[in-house]
């Protein structure tokens, strides 16, 4: 049973030993076809060697011998010498550390990338060498970026508290909740709200929180708001018959997403909802109408008001459904 993740002990250490990693570099170099070909079947059931490391490293072996982060790094991703993508099949921690020959010669211990003295740009490239694609293509145009977070912001890869995804706080909305607390407030205490406090959701179910590429609001999905939301509500996708132009607009004019203390998750209570915007319908039902809505009792009025009659508010696929009435 060997502690190191990383590096199998190939190299000896000191000068001896960077001469050897030299050489062994150059030797792969020259030859990889036949420095893989002879044993290689037998050696199957082992992860792969990992490559040797270039002049000006040091191998995670020597790095282990002062430090403990080695032991850290077991068991998570970037540990997995399995994975040809991981730093263990790489450069181990030099491959986030950088090149650390100088900081193992150098007694005042420089010469080495210190996590918590560099720029969040900085912090943040050295993550993206590998990290630069799919759900982390849009990190550099969007908000959090912009506005100096970095991937350790967030982000632990020594000391994760949260059961998946290496997270600082020990759950996702816990980490949200330190910057946007009137969000997680909302989805923790409104009365209607998406299942987020159930734990069927969460703030990433509808949000990317390293930015997107095609969306507002670092939306995860679509092109808008509607799609977005459509993704998961598909009967009120589209395109029908009679559109009601705000829904194809954008859901949240209606919609708190985040949660509300009206009837379904609704920004203004009803029928005030429709008000802001029909006031000049043909019945009673406007806000220069308040008689006959508190006095009068108009039957435009009464329950759930409008949508008792006008009950397919997101738009209608019957032939005579331009009132949204059936
Ligand atoms: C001979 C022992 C030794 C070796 C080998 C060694 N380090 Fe260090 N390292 C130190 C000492 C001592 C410090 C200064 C620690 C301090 O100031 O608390 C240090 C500091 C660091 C720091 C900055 C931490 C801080 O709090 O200042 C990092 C990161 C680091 N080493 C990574 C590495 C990596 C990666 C390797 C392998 C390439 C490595 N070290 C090899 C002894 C070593
Ligand atoms: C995937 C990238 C990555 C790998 C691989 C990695 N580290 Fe780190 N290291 C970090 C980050 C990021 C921090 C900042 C604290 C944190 O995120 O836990 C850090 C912090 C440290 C520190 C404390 C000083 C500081 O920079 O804040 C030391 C010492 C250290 N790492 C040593 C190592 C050693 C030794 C290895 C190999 C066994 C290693 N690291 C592998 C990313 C990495
Ligand atoms: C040498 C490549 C490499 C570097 C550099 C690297 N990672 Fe990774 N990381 C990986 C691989 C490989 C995985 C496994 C998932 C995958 O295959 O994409 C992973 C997984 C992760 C995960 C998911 C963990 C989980 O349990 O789901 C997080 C979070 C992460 N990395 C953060 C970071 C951060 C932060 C940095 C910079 C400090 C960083 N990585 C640097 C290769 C790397
Ligand atoms: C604002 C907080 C935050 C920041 C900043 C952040 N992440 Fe994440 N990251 C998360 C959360 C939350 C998850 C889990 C939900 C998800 O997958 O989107 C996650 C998941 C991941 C994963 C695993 C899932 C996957 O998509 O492969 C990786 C890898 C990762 N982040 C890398 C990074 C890197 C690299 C950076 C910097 C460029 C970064 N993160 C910046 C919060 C953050
Ligand atoms: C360290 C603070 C911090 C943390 C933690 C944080 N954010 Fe942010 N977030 C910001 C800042 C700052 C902005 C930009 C606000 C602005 O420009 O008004 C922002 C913007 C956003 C936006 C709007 C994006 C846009 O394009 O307008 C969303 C959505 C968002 N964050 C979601 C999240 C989610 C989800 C999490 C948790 C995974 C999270 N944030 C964690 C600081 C943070
Ligand atoms: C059901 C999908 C959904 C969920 C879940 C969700 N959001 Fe949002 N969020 C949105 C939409 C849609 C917008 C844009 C609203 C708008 O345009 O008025 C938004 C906007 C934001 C903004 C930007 C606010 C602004 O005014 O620019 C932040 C920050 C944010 N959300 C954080 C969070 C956090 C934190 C969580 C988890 C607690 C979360 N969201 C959960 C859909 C969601
Ligand atoms: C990831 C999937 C998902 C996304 C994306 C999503 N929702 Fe939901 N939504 C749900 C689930 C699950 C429920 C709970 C359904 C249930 O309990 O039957 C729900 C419930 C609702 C409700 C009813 C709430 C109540 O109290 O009755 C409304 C309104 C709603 N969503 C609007 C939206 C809007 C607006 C968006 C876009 C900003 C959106 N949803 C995006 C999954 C999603
Ligand atoms: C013009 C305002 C308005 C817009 C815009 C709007 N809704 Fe609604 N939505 C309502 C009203 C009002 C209700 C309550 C209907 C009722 O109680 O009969 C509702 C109810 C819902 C419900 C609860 C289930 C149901 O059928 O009653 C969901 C889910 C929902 N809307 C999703 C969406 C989505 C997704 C969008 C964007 C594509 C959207 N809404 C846009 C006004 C709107
Ligand atoms: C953000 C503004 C807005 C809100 C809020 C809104 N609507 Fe509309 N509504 C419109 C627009 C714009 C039209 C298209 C008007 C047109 O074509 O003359 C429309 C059309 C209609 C029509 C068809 C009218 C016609 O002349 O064809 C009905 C019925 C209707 N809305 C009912 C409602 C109800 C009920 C609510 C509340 C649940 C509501 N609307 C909320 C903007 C809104
Ligand atoms: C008792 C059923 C009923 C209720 C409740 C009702 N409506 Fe109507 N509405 C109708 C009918 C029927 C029409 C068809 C045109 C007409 O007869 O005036 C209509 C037409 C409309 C129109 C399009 C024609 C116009 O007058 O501009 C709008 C917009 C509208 N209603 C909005 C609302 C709003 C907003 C509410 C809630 C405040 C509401 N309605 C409540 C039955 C109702």
């Amino acid at each position: 049973m060997h502690h190191s993740e990383f590096v199998t002990g190939r190299y000896a250490r000191g000068i001896g030993g960077a001469l050897v990693a030299v050489a062994l570099a150059a030797l792969a170099h020259a030859m990889p076809v036949a420095s893989q070909a002879p044993g290689a079947t037998a050696a199957q059931a082992q992860p792969p060697a990992p490559p040797p490391a270039p002049a000006g490293y040091a191998g995670s072996d020597t790095c282990i011998t002062c430090h403990t982060q080695g032991d850290t790094l077991k068991g998570t991703p970037h540990g997995q010498a399995s994975n040809p993508r991981s730093p263990a099949a790489g450069l181990g921690c030099e491959s986030c550390h950088g090149p650390g020959q100088a900081h193992v010669d150098d007694d005042a211990k420089g010469h080495i990338l210190k996590f918590s003295s560099m720029k969040p740009a900085e912090v943040s490239q050295t993550c993206l060498t590998c990290h630069n694609r799919g759900a982390h293509a849009g990190w550099e145009a969007g908000a959090h970026a912009a506005r100096n977070l970095s991937c350790t912001t967030c982000h632990s890869v020594h000391s994760p508290k949260s059961f998946a995804h290496q997270l600082k706080k020990e759950t996702e909305v816990a980490t949200c909740a330190t910057c946007h607390k009137t969000q997680v407030i909302k989805t923790e205490r409104a009365v209607t709200h998406m299942p987020v406090r159930e734990g069927k959701m969460s703030c990433s179910s509808c949000h990317n929180p390293h930015g997107s590429i095609s969306n507002v609001k670092a939306l995860r999905t679509g092109s808008s708001v509607a799609e977005s939301c459509t993704t998961c509500h598909a009967e009120m996708r589209g395109p029908v018959l009679w559109e009601h132009a705000p829904v194809r607009e954008n859901c949240a004019t209606c919609h708190d997403p985040h949660g509300s203390s009206n009837d379904r998750m609704l920004t203004v209570r009803m029928p005030m909802l429709c008000q802001r915007c029909h006031v000049a319908t043909r019945h009673p039902a406007t806000i220069y109408d308040n008689n006959a809505i508190t006095v009068n009792k108009s039957n435009r009025m009464f329950g759930r008001s409008c949508v008792n009659c006008h009950s397919n508010v997101h738009g209608s696929n019957h032939p005579s459904g331009q009132f949204f009435m059936r």
